[in-house]
């Protein structure tokens, strides 16, 4: 009989981020370089068997489930999987959902309602053709406006992901939110975390989001809402006058939000990360693969890796800085 997953700082994780393949359709220029290689099939982790680690770490007292990848959508199998996820719910699963760019939604997304999913988080950096060609180094606008408006139409509550870069997207800022706040869609601004080679300078490319803030200040009136520690989450949230809308910083490197850390993450290949900032994981897929009882020794190697979960990450941007704090892509462990 397993317990709860508690770490050595003391903090209960109650929220796994589950990648479920390392592929996307878009290229977005701070997560993927345009030349990715992808994993073959036989390295990523079967529908059953992330059930069965999905079904592990509820049993291990995580209620949320948050399916990331590369682009979740991608993946063949993923209604079935969601389906079966949603039967978790009986064990306590109170939350199931899942991050997208959301260029596939308008097929999926009232199938994902009827698996119990209510809420999307969408990664939508720019509304302009223009710009979000650049970013993402595709021309799927047009697709992704869709994919909003069914989530919408499916009964989702949608809220946004902008990574905000320097000299792309940051003068867009007041653009995108009073857009979404206008259609009742929250927004979290995040700051570029230096992990894996894009082909661009992560200095290039950062912005503190402490000067967007600044900036948004000189046309806004921003009201701070409840502390973040009461949701657990990265986010720090503004309520803003004039649009009525909520917006959220994701601060990383101006101001890490580790102390609260609740979750952990698990790749495509069944690697376990405790941090997003640091490379140490334990193999999950070793345990599913080789062993007679694969829940009993999945239960160990949840143990093993809880105790080698950090403090914190290390992330830090600057000029003449090592460009990358850690090698691996954001896509391999979904964000
Ligand atoms: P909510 O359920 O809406 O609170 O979502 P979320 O913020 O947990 O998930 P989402 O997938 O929207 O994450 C947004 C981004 O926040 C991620 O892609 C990361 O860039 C960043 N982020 C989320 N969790 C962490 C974390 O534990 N550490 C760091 N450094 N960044 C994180
Ligand atoms: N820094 C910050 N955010 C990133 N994302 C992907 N790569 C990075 C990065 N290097 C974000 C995406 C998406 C979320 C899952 O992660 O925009 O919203
Ligand atoms: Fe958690 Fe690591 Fe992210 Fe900090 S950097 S919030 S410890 S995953």
């Amino acid at each position: 009989n397993f317990s709860g997953l508690t770490d050595q700082f003391g903090r209960r994780i109650s929220y796994l981020r589950l990648s479920v393949t390392d592929r996307c359709d878009l290229r977005c220029t701070y997560c993927m370089s345009e030349k990715m290689s992808f994993l073959p099939k036989s390295e990523v982790l079967s529908e059953t068997e992330l059930f069965t680690v999905a079904r592990a770490f509820v049993a291990r007292g995580v209620h949320k489930i948050r399916i990331t990848g590369g682009e979740p959508l991608v993946r063949k199998d993923i209604m079935s999987l969601f389906e079966r996820l949603s039967t978790l719910r009986a064990m306590g699963l109170d939350e199931l959902t899942l991050t997208t760019n959301a260029t596939l939604l308008d097929r999926y997304a009232s199938q994902l309602y009827d698996c119990g999913v209510r809420r999307v988080n969408i990664s939508l950096d720019s509304i302009n053709p223009q710009t979000f060609r650049t970013i993402s180094r595709r021309d799927q606008l047009g697709t992704v406006m869709k994919g909003i408006l069914a989530a919408q139409q499916a009964g989702l509550s949608v809220k946004l992901n902008m990574v905000v870069m320097k000299g792309r997207n940051d003068l867009e800022v007041p653009e995108l939110v009073q857009w979404a706040h206008s259609r009742g869609i929250e927004v979290t601004l995040i700051e570029v975390m230096p992990m894996g080679e894009t082909g661009e300078s992560r200095f290039d490319q950062y912005v503190p989001l402490t000067d967007i803030r600044d900036r948004l200040e000189e046309i806004w009136t921003l009201e701070d809402e409840i502390p973040r520690d009461a949701l657990g989450g990265p986010a720090r949230y503004v309520r803003i006058r004039e649009t009525g809308g909520r917006l959220g910083f994701i601060t990383p490197l101006t101001n890490n939000f580790c102390a609260g850390c609740n979750r952990v993450r698990v790749t495509c290949t069944g690697r376990i990360y405790m941090c997003l900032g640091q490379e140490d994981h334990v193999d999950l897929r070793a345990a599913l693969r080789s062993s007679d009882d694969p829940f009993e020794a999945l239960n160990l190697a949840l143990d093993k890796a809880m105790l080698r979960k950090p403090e914190g990450h290390d992330f830090e941007i600057g000029r003449g800085q090592r460009e990358e704090a850690v090698a691996r892509h954001m896509s391999v462990t979904g964000g």
